[in-house]
Order: structure tokens, then sequence, then C-alpha cells
């Protein structure tokens, strides 16, 4: 009988064609990628307005740390690469009390100038792929209400508004509303 190729492993290194015609290597990041990731979320966290994270520090070895409890198992975290360096990052963390690891928290962070040409579906469905294959039964996350893009993304995805926290955030000014999604994998 004819060896027939396995399912694609979902924590496999793979090149996306974006709209722009670049190509994006989507990977799992390693321990070397400190540098760049940190430049990668301190980058997007100075727009202040995107992610609660507005300065990170440039501790290389706490990078490390990070990026090293990221098992591939229950957490994962991967990077998009585009020309050698890392524009976007994306992860996943388990509940952590045992009536609620069936559930991952999903992170996401694509920098200025690789945004709205496919970049972050892409990566949002190779986390919700690894989610699948990892048996988590539901994905969450957190956004701005004033991120219209991202809950756009989201919503395209088949996330629902499961809730809202009002004015949880001050930003520049303004009473910024969390809100909070999900989507059931089954
Ligand atoms: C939010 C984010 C992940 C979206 O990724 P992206 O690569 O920019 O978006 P994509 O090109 O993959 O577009 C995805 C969808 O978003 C929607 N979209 C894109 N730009 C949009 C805009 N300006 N307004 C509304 N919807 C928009 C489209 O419906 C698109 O759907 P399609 O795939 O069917 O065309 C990315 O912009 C990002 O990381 N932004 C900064 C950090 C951030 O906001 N993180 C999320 C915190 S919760």
């Amino acid at each position: 009988m004819d060896d027939l190729p396995g399912p694609p492993d979902a924590m496999r290194s793979e090149i996306v064609l974006l709209r722009d015609g670049r190509g994006a290597t989507i990977r799992p990041a390693t321990v070397d990628d400190a540098p760049q990731v940190q430049e990668n979320i301190y980058s997007i966290g100075a727009e202040v307005v995107y992610i609660l994270a507005e300065s990170v520090g440039n501790d290389l070895d706490a990078e490390r740390d990070w990026i090293r409890q990221f098992d591939g198992v229950s957490s994962v975290l991967f990077v998009a690469e585009v020309d050698g360096m890392i524009v976007g990052q994306g992860d996943v963390h388990p509940g952590r009390p045992p009536k609620e690891s069936h559930v991952g928290t999903i992170g996401i962070a694509i920098r200025d100038g690789y945004r709205e040409v496919g970049l972050g579906r892409a990566l949002m469905e190779r986390l919700l792929e690894w989610m699948r294959d990892r048996q988590f039964h539901k994905a969450c996350l957190e956004v701005f209400s004033t991120n219209a893009r991202a809950i756009a993304l989201y919503k395209a995805l088949g996330f629902e508004v499961e809730g809202v926290r009002r004015r949880q955030y001050r930003i520049l000014n303004d009473w910024v509303d969390d809100v909070v999604m999900g989507k059931w994998l089954g």
C-alpha cells in the first residue's frame, strides 16, 4: 500500500504568501529569537493603542526564559519572519486551573508595515490548528473595543463576543472597553 502523507504537523515551519507578494515564514519560536521577539513586541507596545504592554525591558535572559516556557504541547509561541526579520508573533497559554485546562488564551501582535496583507489571518489559523491538534476545546482572547481591525479578524474566524468589561482601560485619555471573545473548537 502506498504511504499516504499524514496530516500536516501544526509545529511546522511554512512560508505563506502575503497579499503584497512577500513571503512570511510561520514557525515555532526558539530561544535564539529572543532579541527579535523583544524588538517586535517593543515596537507594537510603543504604539500604545493595540496591546497592554507598553514598555518591555531589555533583559534578554528574561526574554529567553519567557520563550522557553512555551513547550509546544500545552502552550506555544509562533513567530512570523519576513526577509530574516521577525515581524509578528502569536501565542497560546492554557487555562491554569484544571477546570479551565480545555481553554487556550491567544495573544497576537504584528508589526506596523506588515499588517492588512493576510499575515494576521494566517497566524491565527495556525494557532487554531495547533489548538485543535492539542485537543483544546475553546479559544479565547481579549481585545480593546477600539481595535476594529482585530475584532473584524476574530469575528471572521468565528469568534463571538462573550462579554465586555466597560471602561476597563484608559488609553491616551480615552476610556476603552475590554472585549472578551471566544470560539468553541469542539
Ligand atoms: C490585529 C492584527 C492581528 C490583524 O492582522 P492583519 O495581518 O493586519 O490582518 P489581515 O490582513 O490578516 O486581515 C484579516 C481580516 O481583518 C479585516 N481587516 C483588515 N483590515 C481591517 C481594517 N482596517 N478594518 C477592519 N477590518 C479589517 C479583514 O476583514 C480581513 O479579513 P480577510 O482575511 O477576510 O480579508 C494585526 O493588525 C496586529 O497585530 N495589529 C497590531 C497589534 C494588535 O492589534 N494585536 C491584537 C491585540 S488583541
